[in-house]
């Protein structure tokens, strides 16, 4: 059971709060984990009656469960916590006076302003929330990304909150740090012995990470063409994998000793700068193709226009630390790539001496494969002898943790998890304001270096694994990226 809040959404019928912020704060009803007294305010700028949008809401969750979350076993008690509050946030008109009013029935209660409405607003609103004296002591903010369009634009927002707010109260939210296979990578390296010790340039080879959506552009045209996949995902998911990824053990696992260790690893991020553009990153942009059997269109027919905007990204990276030193990092996400799937594949050394006599069989250096989705799994690919045979003859096996498998009801709701830490004021998956702009930072230079040399992007067909060049960035480096074509996918 969490504290009771009253949680304030700003942009409350809008399609974050009824795609993943309702459906997430019903999961925790659900599972009994909401204080009685917690309230839910929905804020939007156009409301009808209470029944009427109730049963919108109720319709929503409907929709966005699933079938084994009954979206009415718990909503009699879930609905009576639900207000709504018409609000334009840039007219200071007496429609606050109702928000006043209903917040100031419980002056000491701690309250939540999640703020699910685009960043131009996130300053007005704080002031607004501020004249009217309804941030406490005991108030947080939760900001959504985007955080800005640059480091400039990111600091200026950061700069606006940061007026009305500590740091200490402000949480910028990144879903992928809730996901579940993120916090077991902390287990995995922080509450076992046998990793840490190899966690290093002297047995790593290299590691990937890869974001790989089948997804096109889901009419977010407008927002997704400013943005492209640097902006969207390599600037905060993708980095903050990668700090959680090549970190240093924190002292304890609170917020303040993670977010040390993770800007020192954004410290360390070594600059790709001008001309490097060209020999360590990639930018593709779909073209029409066939996903699991359908046509599908390109970009720029979804668009319905012409643009440069990237929708793939790869990344040739490197860490420069005394742990890192020598291993490359690569990285790549985009849209309607052959398969969705979100990893981390830690490649480690071959050995350095073979004591088989042939003909065993290769040896293949082992694998570690941290899998965040679709299905979520930890697995450890070692050589083993193949059986029933008489002679030794090494194979390489998989070492599956299938945590769908292994747990019954595994909960995979990042959102859920975020609320619920927001509500219990833990930052530890939430970004610091620097750890943003140290990202900005090194993303940044990046994008300008593709201005100035017009680095174009590279057309690859829905439903490939992106452009030829990507797969080139790893060639030229004798290496290859996992499970690329599915085809070396191991055993479920
Ligand atoms: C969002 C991006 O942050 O993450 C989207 O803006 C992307 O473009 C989404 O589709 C991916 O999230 P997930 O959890 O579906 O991998």
């Amino acid at each position: 059971m969490t504290e009771q809040v009253d949680m304030v959404i700003f942009g409350g019928l809008g399609d974050l709060s009824l795609r993943k912020l309702l459906p997430a704060l019903y999961r925790s009803e659900l599972g009994g984990l909401l204080a009685e007294e917690t309230r839910i305010l929905l804020i939007a700028r156009k409301v009808s009656d209470h029944d009427s949008e109730l049963a919108r809401v109720h319709e929503w969750l409907s929709s966005q469960l699933k079938s084994s979350e009954s979206a009415s076993s718990h909503w009699p008690e879930f609905s009576r916590r639900i207000e709504f509050c018409a609000l334009d946030v840039s007219d200071s008109d007496e429609r606050w006076d109702h928000l006043e009013g209903s917040l100031n029935q419980f002056p000491n209660r701690d309250r939540v302003f999640y703020l699910a409405m685009p960043p131009s607003l996130y300053g007005t609103t704080c002031e607004q929330l501020s004249g009217r004296k309804l941030i406490s002591d005991c108030s947080r903010v939760v900001l959504e990304k985007p955080l800005g369009y640059d480091r400039e634009t990111a600091n200026a927002i950061n700069a606006q909150v940061g007026q009305y707010f500590p740091e200490q109260h402000i949480f910028r939210i990144d879903h992928y740090l809730g996901k579940e296979t993120v916090q077991n990578l902390l287990a995995l390296r922080f509450a076992n012995i046998m990793f840490e010790p190899l966690w290093n340039g002297k047995y790593i080879d290299h590691v990937q990470i890869s974001l790989s959506e089948e997804v096109g552009l889901e009419g977010r045209t407008a927002f997704y063409d400013q943005a492209g996949a640097m902006r969207d995902m390599i600037q905060n998911h993708l980095l903050q994998l990668l700090c959680l990824v090549a970190m240093e053990p924190p002292h304890k696992l609170q917020a303040d000793n993670i977010r040390t260790e993770k800007l020192k690893v954004l410290q360390a991020l070594r600059p790709i700068n001008g001309y490097e553009v060209q020999s360590h990153t990639v930018r593709g942009q779909y073209v029409e193709g066939t996903m699991q059997g359908k046509q599908v269109p390109g970009y720029l027919d979804e668009l319905g226009e012409d643009s440069q905007t990237e929708t793939f990204v790869a990344i040739k990276a490197h860490i420069d630390n005394w742990r890192w030193s020598g291993v490359p990092f690569y990285f790549r996400t985009g849209k309607r790539l052959k398969e969705r799937c979100a990893e981390v594949v830690i490649q480690f050394k071959s050995l350095s001496h073979n004591v088989f006599e042939n003909p065993v069989g290769h040896l293949e250096a082992n694998r570690l494969v941290i899998r965040l989705q679709p299905d979520e799994r930890i697995q450890m690919t070692v050589m083993a002898k193949e059986l029933n045979k008489f002679d030794i003859r090494l194979q390489q096996v998989p070492l599956n943790l299938n945590f769908a498998e292994t747990f019954d009801n595994i909960r995979s709701d990042a959102y859920q998890r975020l609320l619920l830490n927001v509500i219990q004021n833990d930052l530890s998956l939430f970004a610091h304001r620097d750890e943003a702009d140290l990202a900005w930072a090194w993303v940044d230079p990046i994008i300008d270096a593709w201005s100035q040399c017009g680095t174009p992007v590279q057309a690859y067909e829905a439903g490939t694994w992106g452009p030829d060049a990507s797969a080139a960035l790893l060639h030229s480096d004798k290496r290859a990226w996992h499970n690329n074509g599915g085809s070396k996918r191991g055993k479920r």
